[in-house]
């Protein structure tokens, strides 16, 4: 399938793994890229600038097909050095960075003499097109299903992408609630040139991450994510669990005087002990409604191919059938 994405990004299928904090390391990115999609290393999941350069390149040895890396401005306890993130991106070669959280503005000079290519991931049309106008090359749309920060405009993929469509000069794909061959072919039809997925990477054979936390997405329903953070304009969609619980509660009794620090200990140092501990109750961890439609642990290979494969059905079979009125494919269910 050739699309803006495939040949923006020199990738053989339009699929990405979104960084993922303490999921995107090189044995993710690495298994995506193999696979024909654009893994993505998670930069600030690497301590320091060093470490991030140490990172690309273990995966450069796992694999030669494009992969790139995800810069996120997030609120934190603590700035990161961003210059030196980009500097050891630009020095270990990478191509390709994804950024996210807030607008990438200040940083493009530096990309861009790096002969980077920028996709900037948020979840609003005045978002992506701010991002066209400073001179990303794409935009990752990210709807209110997604894992991870929403934003606050509770916008769903069906109105935000044919919305994004009018819009946008510049390429997107779809981010948030993509799962499958269903998700890419309704994302194209809305306009999309690809899809970003973060939750369903996670439960893969390589996702180098605790079976805990593989076994908790096959077992979880669309209905098992909470919205966090919303009283500090840093809304995230996460997984439920204990931890989650009592934070909720905390934020129920504080309601607008909630205070970051009220909620610390759900919120900060959870990513390690889920991800590397499988300790599946320590508290917030993102994760999309998209779960409810994770029912297996395959390879990452094994999962880009059948939604490739199942992609080619719908569109050939499905969509063309409905056309074809003879051949009564129309009546079949994909
Ligand atoms: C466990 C996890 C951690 C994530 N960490 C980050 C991150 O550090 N930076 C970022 O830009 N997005 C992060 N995301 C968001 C993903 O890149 C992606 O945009 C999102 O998962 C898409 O929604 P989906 O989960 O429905 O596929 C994270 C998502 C998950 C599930």
């Amino acid at each position: 399938m050739k699309t803006a994405i495939t040949e923006l990004f020199g990738i053989e299928h339009p699929i990405i793994q979104g960084g993922m904090h303490y999921v995107g390391f090189a044995e993710m990115a690495a298994a995506v890229s193999n696979a024909g999609g654009l893994g993505l290393i998670t930069g600030l999941t690497q301590r320091t600038p060093e470490l991030l350069a140490k990172e690309i390149a273990r995966c450069r040895d796992m694999t030669d097909k494009p992969f790139g890396v995800n810069l996120t401005f997030l609120p934190t306890f603590s700035a990161p050095p961003y210059p030196e993130y980009i500097a050891a991106i630009r020095e270990g070669g990478v191509r390709i960075v994804e950024t996210a959280g807030r607008s990438p503005e200040q940083y493009m000079p530096a990309l861009k003499a790096g002969g980077i290519k920028v996709i900037h991931k948020c979840t609003s049309v005045r978002h992506s097109l701010k991002a066209e106008q400073i001179g990303c090359d794409a935009v990752s749309v990210d709807g209110f299903e997604c894992g991870g920060h929403p934003g606050e405009d509770d916008m769903p993929n069906m109105i935000l992408l044919p919305r994004a469509a009018e819009e946008l000069k510049i390429p997107f794909v779809a981010s948030g609630g993509m799962a499958d061959a269903r998700s890419l072919v309704a994302a194209l039809a809305m306009g999309a040139a690809g899809m970003n997925m973060g939750t369903r990477f996670i439960a893969t054979k390589e996702a180098p991450v605790h079976e805990n936390v593989k076994e908790a997405l096959v077992a979880a329903s669309e209905l098992d994510t909470r919205l966090v953070m919303r009283a500090l304009r840093n809304t995230e969609r996460v997984l439920n669990n204990k931890g989650v619980e009592h934070l909720l509660e905390v934020e129920r009794e504080k309601g607008k005087n909630l205070k970051i620090d009220d909620i610390h200990d759900q919120v900060a140092g959870v990513y390690p002990r889920v991800m590397i501990d499988g300790d599946m109750d320590a508290g917030a961890w993102s994760c999309g409604m998209v779960v409810g439609l994770i029912h297996d642990i395959p390879t990452v290979k094994e999962l880009i191919d059948r939604i490739m494969a199942d992609a080619e059905r719908l569109i050939r079979g499905r969509l063309t059938g409905f056309l074809d009125a003879d051949t009564g494919a129309n009546l079949k269910v994909a």
